[in-house]
């Protein structure tokens, strides 16, 4: 047992609640982001006089040292200590002795766990963004190549209108947009340092924390210390997030799986994304969809988690609030997994066009441009509903298309059918003529993919500054 307390103590602690106490053996993943913080908080020590020059100078070098050769392999992050604060500091003394004693001036575990896991989750918003950004930017290369291929759209999973692959993928689009837009707010967001909240009332030392907030590239300090040591609002706007996200990716690779299938073959999965099975030798499975679809369930559960563990937690710190890490660690690692196979799986479908077309040729996905027609001719819309109706079944009966059927019959239904219906439902007419913003028609999808294209070129981290490099220098 290693730990950093044990002073009013008069027995040791019992191996196990030792053992449920530690945290070691998770919260090391942000090693680098703890061994940041306390170089921020040195330094800031040191400008402020609490720490001598020479003491502040030795403290930086060697957390340099440790970092450098934890991140080499050459020294390993043991779990006998309780967690990853205790093993730095332990490591300082160890070859400080007493300056490395003088590490946690000001600082309390609480403040600092807070912080650790806000650089963490900041960096991993940001990598979330990028992974966002470059499946958009395969799904617009699907919208260029596709603005005149035809298939049906659904509602009900049943054929309704047709419209376009890129107006298809365009709703993809738009969701992994506002996506990406959620990283950028709840980046804004939880963008405040609370390193300096203490234990949860602050501290009597005169620190800086505009300094280290800076220093480690925050918009400024927390402003409440209960608030900053007890606040994980951003770790459950990152979850939600992230289940949203997964939500979006669930709903389209449930969409790639009925695509697949030997009655639609809309699309054909590269082998290199397939996986086939051990006894069926015909059979490739959509497999890499149907985790993406599986693990969503898991990110949810995270969120409702962390949203259980928060809501009867008085202020300012208490333990359960280490219960944060895994699970959020775990949905973060699962998001951006999928997110990248998920990409690749994308890029590199193929789209069976033939097929898309021909199954947005039958189905009656005409059937309300039919009716149309009608209404322009003066039929009232609710009687060509109906006269459409008719039209339909006596189709269904023919085992014919509406475009099928001669002008004699399609008078039988009305008689203002003149031999311009047939360009009028024809599927080009049906997408073509759909020309409101948001609409299928060429003309506007090709304003839609200019927009998008204008958005992606433009990315909103460019304006977030390096923060890392500034501090290791
Ligand atoms: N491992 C703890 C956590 O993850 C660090 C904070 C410990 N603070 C304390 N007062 N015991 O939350």
């Amino acid at each position: 047992m290693a730990q950093l307390w044990g002073g009013c103590f008069t027995k040791e602690t019992n191996q196990l609640v030792y053992n449920f106490n530690a945290s070691i053996s998770f919260d090391k993943k942000f090693y680098k982001q703890d061994m940041e913080g306390s170089i921020a908080h040195v330094k800031m020590l040191g400008k402020q006089g609490i720490l001598t020059e020479i003491e502040t100078k030795q403290l930086v070098k060697t957390i340099k040292e440790i970092l450098q050769e934890v991140e080499a392999g050459t020294l390993e992050i043991s779990d006998k200590y309780e967690d990853i604060h205790s093993f730095v500091e332990a490591m300082l003394i160890e070859r400080l002795g007493d300056i490395g004693k003088k590490l946690h001036t000001g600082r309390s575990r609480n403040d600092q766990v807070a912080l650790d896991m806000r650089l963490y989750t900041r960096q991993e918003v940001l990598e979330t963004d990028e992974l966002l950004e470059k499946l958009l930017n395969v799904i617009l290369i699907i919208m260029e190549n596709n603005i005149n291929t035809y298939m049906p759209g659904f509602t009900h999973l049943q054929k309704a209108q047709p419209v376009t692959l890129a107006h298809h993928l365009g709703a993809y689009f738009e969701m992994f947009k506002r996506d990406r837009q959620r990283m950028e707010d709840i980046y804004q967001r939880m963008n405040y340092c609370p390193l300096g909240s203490g234990a949860l009332a602050g501290t009597t030392y005169p620190l800086d924390r505009y300094d280290t907030a800076k220093q480690m590239g925050f918009e400024g300090p927390t402003l409440n210390s209960m608030d900053g040591v007890s606040d994980r609002d951003y770790l459950i706007e990152f979850l939600s997030a992230l289940s949203t996200i997964m939500m979006h990716l669930s709903r389209f690779s449930e969409e790639v799986i009925i695509w697949n299938s030997n009655e639609y073959q809309f699309v054909e999965i590269d082998d290199a994304y397939s996986t086939g099975s051990s006894i069926m030798p015909q059979k490739k499975n959509p497999d890499i969809a149907e985790l993406v679809r599986g693990k969503t369930g898991r990110v949810y559960g995270a969120l409702m988690s962390l949203l259980t563990t928060m809501k009867g937690i008085p202020l300012a710190y208490n333990k359960d609030m280490q219960e944060d890490k895994e699970l959020t660690f775990d949905a973060i690692d699962t998001v951006k997994g999928c997110l990248a196979l998920f990409t690749g799986m994308l890029s590199t479908i193929k789209f069976r066009k033939d097929r898309m077309e021909a199954s947005a040729k039958n189905g009656f996905t005409n059937a309300t441009d039919a009716a149309d027609y009608l209404v322009n001719h003066g039929v009232p819309f609710r009687d060509a509903h109906g006269m459409i109706g008719q039209l339909v079944l006596y189709c269904i009966e023919k085992k014919a298309a509406i475009d099928d059927l001669s002008l004699e019959e399609l008078k039988a239904i009305s008689p203002v059918f003149e031999k311009d219906i047939f360009e009028a439902i024809s599927m080009k007419t049906c997408v073509e003529k759909r020309l409101t913003i948001g609409a299928p028609g060429q003309e506007v999808m090709k304003k839609v993919i200019s927009i998008e294209r204008e958005y992606l070129s433009k990315d909103w981290k460019e304006k977030i500054k390096d923060w890392e490099s500034e501090l290791f220098k």
